[in-house]
């Protein structure tokens, strides 16, 4: 049934691998709280499962064992916890207990509601004694009271009248999941959640639990409203269960509603009283109204945000889905981020990385873009992690942010391919300018982004250092995880040199606007040091190979041996699995795109005959191991005019998840590819690039499409873009008159603007 608002699953499918994916896939999340699509009933001894339900942002400490305590290592990091689950139901009819496995399942379905945002699940069963029902369970996280999760449940009976039960039950009693196999998930079970107290208040159930380490209160609160009648939850240990019991009639529905709110002590000063007050007010919306503020909050995120295909429907519904788990992820308050599973599962703990700025924030700069400042907000509250980061790296000033984290801490285990990829400080700088250069707001900049990249560029300019005139770094990991700790990324390079370049920039237009005095004064910025960052910015050097005539990744790449991908056996991927990292950085093989992607963010540094060189040597010895990968080949494939390329990339790109190609959707969606998955429509076959010289698109139509169509915010205007097989046409639809430039020329947007097709 999937057309274009919907995502229907073969949920007949019960072995463990399909069961885990599609607790990922239909999880519900809102950017404060995400739940995972278990079966309300559970599954039977020996499956394994993750049931889990996530705040974002909300952590605890755990130990992180250095064999060898070398000065500065991490010992500690955050890791994102299950707080409650609060989505168990069990049916039982008579005294049999319902279960997809036992029995007989005579049908079965399980969606995804993009437009109404929900999560449905309907099941017709037939008892091991011949006693039919009809199951409909139907899931939301409000966008509109992000503290709510809710649950309705509906039974009907079939072919019999008899006793119904239905037992709801709330525990605060649950743990994080493991595996100690796979690098990318918690190694180690910890006792993360400390019992407070369990109450019962006028039928709700509060269950307050404390962290171990990191000081954090949580409050669940659940309340259940049944046509069965009045239940009274129990309280046994720290979970609370209620049964409802009736005689129920054949084809009459029963229906249980089942509200759960989420409270913690990062939001709020007591979170049991939070929940209280929050219980209180969504019990008090009727359910009808609280879908309607679902859609008409999902209505207003389409009319700006969405990409829409005309002749690829399948692809349309995934690109859609894309689209659908980033608002989902993405923290709405400074206090949180976009992990990179999202809150849709504990692969990588829940914690921050890169992703967000490169990946992820360009959707939201150009539809959102006040989530997109919130984004910056959110980097702003942990600058001063980030000074404290560069200190414990030996910097004497300036900032360096943490590879991974929650809270601002640095948490990554493994520095080669985690704290030394230092270009995470100026992707956050190159993304703050993005949100300037899109909406300019200068004073955010004045306010708070400006210290940012301030302080970041500080922090290039004692990393590198000066040798025969030029600015080099040394020791640093690129993009690629499988070649560490070199001399001169290119990408790290030309990304230190932005940084560097926007110093200066911000410098000069906050000065020229009489705003700079604050931020200089608070950080003792002196014009000095802003020569400092010219003439650094100046003499960086960007390493170029004569012989082949392209950008080497960084010193040595190229004089390493070229790993055999061809030859390697499926089964040998992700390399990173089955090899060890020492071996896998003495050979030119690329997890990502590296230079690659320098070549699309920074793709003024050199003329295309060199992209085109680099792109087709980087190609042969990428694996695409990493999810941020597929995407960026897209998008300098289509830059390229490669089309067949560009659309083959893509594809892997946007089917990533739903179908699994990377076989770990279990423990969360790869929600970096989802934003790169819009990044290789808009920037890819839309061309589009954010300039300090404007916007500038250059359309082009993948030969099996009809057309595309999709909106920016750029300066306070709303654009409208519709390309077709013949012509793109540009259509202003509020704000001023805005400059933009098609395929190299430029327009004045009034109202509408046609451009025959290139
Ligand atoms: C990638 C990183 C990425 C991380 C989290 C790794 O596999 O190599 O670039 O930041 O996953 O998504």
């Amino acid at each position: 049934m999937n057309n274009k608002w919907i995502w229907e699953a073969d949920s007949l499918k019960l072995d463990n691998e399909s069961l885990l994916v599609n607790e990922t896939i239909f999880h519900n999340a809102n950017g404060y709280i995400g739940v995972r699509s278990n079966f309300e009933e559970g599954y039977p001894q020996g499956y394994d499962t993750i049931r889990g339900s996530y705040i974002n942002g909300f952590y605890d400490i755990a130990q992180m064992k250095q064999a060898e305590k070398l000065c500065g290592m991490v010992e500690e990091k955050q890791t994102m916890l299950n707080v409650a689950d609060g989505q168990t139901v069990r049916l039982f009819v008579g005294d049999e207990e319902f279960s997809m496995f036992t029995g007989t399942v005579l049908s079965s379905r399980r969606w995804l509601d993009m437009q109404a945002g929900y999560t449905a699940r309907s099941v017709v069963w037939r008892s091991p004694l011949g006693k039919e029902v009809e199951i409909l369970s139907r899931r939301m996280t409000s966008f509109t009271h992000l503290p709510l999760f809710l649950l309705e449940y509906r039974v009907t009976p079939r072919n019999f009248t008899g006793e119904v039960r239905l037992v709801s039950r709330h525990n605060g009693a649950v743990e994080n999941y493991c595996n100690p196999n796979d690098p990318r998930v918690a190694g180690e079970r910890f006792q993360h959640l400390i019992p407070r107290s369990a109450e019962i208040v006028d039928g709700v159930s509060y269950l307050l639990t404390e962290t171990a380490s990191s000081g954090l209160t949580v409050c669940t609160a659940v309340k259940n409203v049944c046509s069965l009648g009045e239940g009274q939850p129990v309280l046994e240990g720290h979970s609370a269960t209620v049964t409802f019991r009736a005689e129920a009639r054949e084809g009459e529905e029963i229906h249980l509603t089942k509200y759960m709110v989420f409270a913690d002590s990062i939001r709020s000063q007591n979170p049991l009283a939070q929940a209280r007050q929050e219980m209180a007010a969504v019990t008090a919306v009727p359910v009808t109204k609280l879908y309607e503020e679902q859609r008409a909050y999902l209505d207003a995120f389409w009319d700006t945000s969405a990409l829409e295909i005309d002749g690829d429907d399948d692809l349309a519904v995934a690109v859609r889905y894309n689209q659908y788990q980033l608002i989902q992820s993405v923290g709405k308050d400074p206090h949180s981020n976009i992990a990179a599973k999202g809150l849709s599962g504990e692969g990588y703990e829940g914690h921050y990385f890169w992703d967000t700025e490169m990946y992820m924030q360009p959707f939201f700069t150009l539809t959102n873009p006040e989530i997109s400042r919130n984004l910056v907000e959110y980097r702003y509250a942990i600058l001063d992690y980030a000074r404290e980061n560069a200190r414990i790296l030996g910097h004497t000033k300036g900032a360096a942010y943490p590879w991974r984290t929650i809270m601002g801490r640095e948490c990554s285990g493994y520095y080669p391919s985690g704290s030394a990829q230092y270009h995470i400080s100026g992707d956050i700088a190159y993304s703050t300018v993005a949100y300037y250069l899109a909406t300019g707001d200068l004073d955010f900049i004045a306010r708070k982004g400006g210290e940012i990249v301030f302080e970041t560029a500080r922090m290039w300019l004692d990393l590198g250092n000066y040798h025969d005139g030029r600015f080099e770094i040394h020791e640093v990991t690129g993009p690629d995880e499988y070649t560490c700790l070199v001399s001169n990324n290119y990408f790290t390079n030309l990304n230190a040199q932005y940084n560097l370049h926007w110093a200066v920039r911000f410098y000069e237009l906050l000065k020229e606007a009489g705003k700079l005095s604050p931020v200089a004064e608070k950080i003792g910025l002196q014009e000095e040091e802003i020569q400092q960052f010219r003439q650094a910015e100046k003499a960086m050097y960007l390493p170029y190979d004569e012989k082949l005539g392209i950008n080497p990744q960084d010193d040595s790449f190229l004089s390493k041996k070229v790993w055999d991908i061809a030859n390697t056996p499926k089964e040998k991927f992700p390399l990173l699995l089955h090899y060890h990292p020492m071996y896998l950085y003495r050979f030119q093989v690329c997890k990502q795109a590296d230079t690659v992607l320098a070549h699309f963010i920074f793709e003024d540094a050199q003329d295309m005959d060199t992209i085109a060189r680099s792109f087709a040597y980087y190609e042969k010895v990428t694996t695409h191991d990493s999810s941020l990968s597929t995407c960026i080949y897209s998008i300098v494939a289509s830059k390229l005019g490669l089309k067949d390329k560009a659309y083959a990339y893509f594809g892997d790109s946007a089917k990533l998840d739903l179908f699994n190609t990377h076989h770990n959707t279990k423990d969360g969606i790869h929600t970096a590819n989802m934003g790169g998955t819009y990044m290789a429509i808009v920037y890819g076959f839309g061309g589009f690039r954010l300039k300090e010289s404007g916007a500038w698109f250059a359309p082009s139509l993948p030969e099996s499409w009809e057309g595309y169509r999709f909106k920016l915010q750029y300066l306070g205007s709303r654009i409208r873009v519709e390309v077709k097989a013949q012509s793109v046409t540009f259509t202003l639809e509020n704000g001023n008159p805005v400059t933009i430039h098609v395929y190299g020329k430029e327009y004045t947007l009034a109202q509408s603007l046609r451009v025959p097709l290139a």
